[in-house]
């Protein structure tokens, strides 16, 4: 039976800032960001979005009189979480009015969304009538005036999880590995992520190694049977340094190839930054939109790495239908915001501090918003 990705969609905020921008604030030069870590664009959230609402956001218009019924399953992945007891599936199944679901949270930094994935195939394998609704969101947060502060950002992914998928085919063997390391974490009265950047990559270029030897050991394929190698994006620059692991295992004109459909990958993330769990899906649906060359069958090569650490490299097939269910992602029309109001909504971000609070949310036309926190519990609002 054939498992995977029925639909997917994308939300992120309707502000940005402009990384040549922050760079100039930073007192750093431009390129460092544009070319050096590969951002031109960070997308801003703003106090009235967190992952309920994000994944909110994406998930609605996954969902219409013909799947309502048959979604059984809500995976949340996020290391965003707001609660450390009950699932942002919880909060977020209420919201969308699903109630005959299980409804769970689940967390391995940026990896999160994957292992979501892979349950969701084990549960439509079992049974083969249930959809799976999995959303990877969250807000990458590493401080103003950090190294880490370039490779910010933040948004969601919702993918409906079916067989017979309309859009990827979900190949069954995949290379995976787990190891106890340093390289990222969040302690839990922290807001803002810790990161030894330099471990991290070292981290995820040898566990993109590991993963695709032993992928291709169990499976016999090369990198001849890809179309395109997708990864994980906590920064574009990171990919490219992925990408040419496997380079020198093609020939010219598979190498040829490869990179374009990498630019094609990359385009989104260059221009809304990490978004954690749903960063290698937003890359995915890049490709999809921005690739000019993809047909129905083609292998695609997906490298999925959260700290901490575990790396996972798989793959899926595009089956017969896939252009006509890709989201209308437009990312134009999204607001440029200035350095000193990306900072004042960075430090207004709503705190876990128990205190009563009310949002302005009259600039966020979203449908689902965050509009403030009474005894200890955040308010939504479907607008
Ligand atoms: N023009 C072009 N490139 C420039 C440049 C310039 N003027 N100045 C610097 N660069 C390049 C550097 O050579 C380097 O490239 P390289 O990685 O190919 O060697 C790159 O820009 C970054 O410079 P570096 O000095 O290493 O930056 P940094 O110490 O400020 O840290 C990160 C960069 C990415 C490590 C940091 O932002 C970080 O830790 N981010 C978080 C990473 C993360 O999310 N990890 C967890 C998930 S995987």
């Amino acid at each position: 039976m054939k498992i995977g990705i029925d639909r997917i969609n994308f939300f992120t905020s309707n502000q940005y800032v402009d990384m040549s921008e922050l760079a100039n604030v930073r007192n750093v030069d431009p390129n460092k960001y544009l070319i050096g870590i590969g951002q031109s664009k960070m997308a801003v959230i703003p106090p009235t979005q967190d992952v309920v609402t994000m994944g909110a956001n994406a998930a609605d218009v996954l969902i219409d009189n013909e799947n309502r019924d048959k979604i059984d399953f809500v995976i949340f992945a996020t290391e965003s979480g707001i609660d450390n007891s009950k699932s942002t599936g919880a909060y977020v199944s209420g919201l969308l009015g699903l109630k005959h679901v299980r409804s769970i949270e689940i967390k391995q930094a940026c990896y999160g969304a994957t292992a979501a994935i892979q349950l969701a195939k084990g549960h439509v394998s079992l049974n083969p009538n249930s959809q799976v609704l999995v959303i990877g969101a969250d807000i990458a947060r590493y401080g103003l005036n950090t190294a880490g502060e370039p490779t910010q950002g933040g948004g969601a992914v919702a993918m409906i999880i079916t067989k017979n998928p309309k859009i990827l085919s979900l190949d069954a063997d995949s290379g995976f590995v787990t190891e106890n390391v340093m390289d990222f974490w969040r302690p839990l009265n922290h807001s803002e992520a810790l990161v030894d950047g330099k471990t991290s990559q070292n981290v995820y270029l040898d566990f993109f190694n590991q993963t695709w030897n032993e992928y291709k050991n169990k499976t016999g394929l090369t990198v001849a049977d890809f179309k395109a190698m997708l990864y994980h994006l906590p920064y574009t620059k990171l990919g490219v340094k992925g990408l040419r692991e496997v380079l020198n295992e093609a020939t010219d004109s598979k190498k040829i190839e490869l990179e374009r459909e990498f630019e094609a990958a990359k385009k989104y993330n260059n221009q809304v930054g990490n978004l954690y769990t749903g960063s290698l899906y937003l890359s995915f649906i890049s490709l999809l939109e921005n690739s000019n060359d993809l047909e129905a069958g083609d292998r695609i090569g997906m490298y999925s790495y959260g700290s901490g650490a575990v790396g996972e490299f798989f793959s899926g097939t595009l089956t017969d239908n896939f252009k006509s269910q890709l989201p209308k992602i437009n990312l134009e029309e999204r607001v440029q915001v200035s350095i000193e109001l990306y900072e004042n909504m960075y430090q207004n971000h709503l705190k876990n501090d128990g205190a009563d609070i009310y949002l302005d949310y009259s600039n966020d036309k979203s449908k689902y918003i965050l509009i403030g926190s009474k005894n200890m519990q955040r308010q939504y609002s479907i607008q």
